[in-house]
């Protein structure tokens, strides 16, 4: 632990943990996060440079930060991200490097990166039929993802995690394909909520399958499942053991069963916004202190005030709940 402060907020919890977004663009079009047509990406000139995103690993991990995740859009999209791997593997004070990836570049990129110190990949994938794909992420893709699973694997990434997102309607079919496909490759699966950060805004409660009822579904078609319970308390998935020992199933029920009183994470959008909650309104602007001279003790205090300013909870489930105006390929996941 470093010899300063750290990011406590008003409600005791510490933030050790940084997303941060490379890049709003995507190769896809999934339909719980970009339109479907016409995205206004952000313009280059205000995406963080590799520098710029170092420094400000940099002063968080001096904050106490040691665990990043690089997130989108789609982070390998942007050019030369093993490059930026090296320059955060070297900042040292990071004990866990990760990505969430859709994984339709990891035969390109998955032994670059891991060379560079990525140490975890989490791999989206809500479907297993190329129908389903297709409806997900209005793009072809599914044999390249699938390709880029294996790439992954023979990179010699452990522990690799798939996610999919848990849609009424859609992922009822999709469940015991990704649960046998993860167990017979021994990878973790998660299922997380659809939350409503779909840029066509049109999330609604009755479309996200919840959780429970997944787990009803998928120990229909293994057997009975043992919860054994959380990694670590800020991790927010409820993990299950399959009870004939072929691994594990978690479900991030951030909808039906908020985590947020564990909450210890900030976020880093690509043109330098610093947020405190995926949910939040308010945004401190690293990027213009960073541009205009600022000084690292005064990045430092942007970071500082941010967590200061979290708040409780989303409240998703609250009448009073007000949606972020950025939409998740925005914010990073
Ligand atoms: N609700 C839940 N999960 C989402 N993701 C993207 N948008 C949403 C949403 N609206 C997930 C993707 C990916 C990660 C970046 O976030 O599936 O795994
Ligand atoms: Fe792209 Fe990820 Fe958004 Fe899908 S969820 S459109 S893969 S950024």
């Amino acid at each position: 632990m470093p010899d300063v402060e750290p990011l406590i907020d008003r409600f005791g919890r510490v933030h050790t943990n940084l997303r941060i977004s490379v890049t709003d663009r995507c190769n896809i079009r999934c339909f719980y996060c970009m339109p479907a047509e016409n995205v206004r990406f952000q313009p280059r000139s205000e995406i963080l440079t590799f520098e710029e995103m170092a420094r400000f690993v940099r002063v968080a991990v001096g904050l106490g930060v040691n665990k990043i995740r690089l997130t989108g859009g789609e982070p390998l999209l942007r050019a030369d991200l093993p490059r930026l791997v090296a320059m955060l593997a070297s900042i040292g004070g990071l004990n866990d490097i990760a990505m969430t990836t859709n994984g339709l570049l990891l035969r390109e990129y998955a032994l670059a990166i891991r060379h560079a110190g990525l140490h975890r990949l989490n791999i989206s994938l809500d479907a297993l039929s190329e129908a389903a794909f297709r409806r997900v992420s209005r793009r072809r893709g599914l044999d390249k993802v699938l390709d880029g699973i294996a790439a992954a694997r023979e990179a010699g990434f452990e522990r690799i995690r798939l996610n999919a997102v848990a849609i009424r309607g859609l992922t009822e079919q999709e469940a015991v394909p990704l649960g046998r496909f993860a167990r017979e490759h021994g990878m973790e699966l998660r299922f997380i909520e659809f939350m409503p950060l779909d840029a066509e805004q049109n999330w609604d409660h009755d479309r996200v399958l919840r959780g429970r009822d997944l787990r009803t579904m998928l120990e229909s078609a293994f057997g009975p499942m043992v919860p054994i319970g959380r990694d670590e308390p800020s991790q927010p998935a409820v993990n299950f053991a399959y009870a004939d020992g072929r691994g594990t199933v978690g479900f991030i029920n951030p909808v039906t069963q908020p985590f947020c009183a564990d909450c210890n994470r900030l976020r880093i959008t690509a043109d330098g916004s610093v947020r405190n909650c995926l949910f939040s309104a308010d945004e401190w602007d690293a990027r213009h202190l960073m541009r205009h001279g600022g000084t690292d003790e005064q990045l430092a205090e942007l970071v500082r005030d941010c967590v200061a300013g979290k708040r409780t909870g989303h409240g998703i489930d609250s009448d009073a709940f007000v949606r972020p105006a950025r939409a998740m390929y925005q914010i990073g996941g």
